[in-house]
């Protein structure tokens, strides 16, 4: 048989909600329901008003979220810049993985280190456009791969589907040098498109809308799971 192998992602799937559509006004317990629905991750946007035009939270609502009791895994993903100086903030609050987009630093590289020396994982995003060229000199030292399928931003977007061009082609990278990163998929996902996502090699799947935006968020996520294996 000639041509690629079929993209195979071999980590179990983590769904991962991003709390950017939960009721901030009660976030602890929206985190903890979400958790116990079944949810295996927590996605933390972080947005500053100058990489993207929008706000959200810091470092403080995360360290909330671990006095509340919150032990899941939280997955960090800032949409800031620079962002050297607030990697030891999210550290330091409870953060377990920290992602960042490559033009919002100096030295990529120097951010990932400055990650790992803290004791956390480090991932680096990709948005719409950005060749996946750009993943090659750090390739090694990354643990997480993030593939936006929105322009980074806001919650709620339509998912974009030539985004899963993007998660092939990283797949590809990943699995032809051996990586172990995570590959993570973030904007629009939904219960019709994170089947084709994990399909084209995704392994981490975010959703803000199509959970926080449901009633019962157990039905949703069990519907999350069986299209993941359907
Ligand atoms: C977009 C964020 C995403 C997004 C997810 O900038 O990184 O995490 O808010 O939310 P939905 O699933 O609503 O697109
Ligand atoms: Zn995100």
């Amino acid at each position: 048989m000639t041509g690629p192998a079929p993209a195979t992602a071999t980590k179990p799937h983590w769904i991962s909600p991003s709390i950017l559509a939960a009721d901030f006004a009660r976030l602890g317990e929206e985190v903890t329901d979400v958790l116990d629905a079944g949810a295996d991750t927590v996605h933390f946007d972080v947005m500053d008003n100058h990489y993207v035009p929008n706000l959200s939270v810091g470092a403080s609502v995360l360290r909330a979220l671990r006095q509340y009791g919150v032990t899941a895994p939280v997955d960090v993903h800032l949409m800031v810049r620079p962002v050297d100086r607030i990697i030891g903030d999210f550290i330091d609050a409870g953060a377990d993985y920290i992602t960042f987009h490559p033009d919002a630093t100096e030295s990529v590289r120097d951010s990932i280190q400055r990650i790992h020396e803290s004791g956390a994982k480090a991932g680096l995003a990709l948005s719409p456009g950005v060749p996946v060229s750009e993943l090659q000199p750090v390739l090694d030292d990354l643990d997480l791969v993030l593939v936006m399928s929105v322009v980074p931003g806001f919650g709620g977007q339509s998912f974009m589907p030539e985004s899963l061009d993007t998660v092939r082609a990283v797949r590809r990278r990943l699995d032809e040098t051996g990586s172990g990163a995570r590959l993570e998929i973030d904007g629009g996902i939904n219960v019709d498109n994170v089947g084709p996502a994990a399909q084209a090699g995704a392994d981490m799947f975010v959703a803000g809308t199509a959970i926080f935006g449901t009633d019962d968020y157990a039905k949703t996520i069990q519907s999350f799971r069986s299209a993941l294996v359907g």
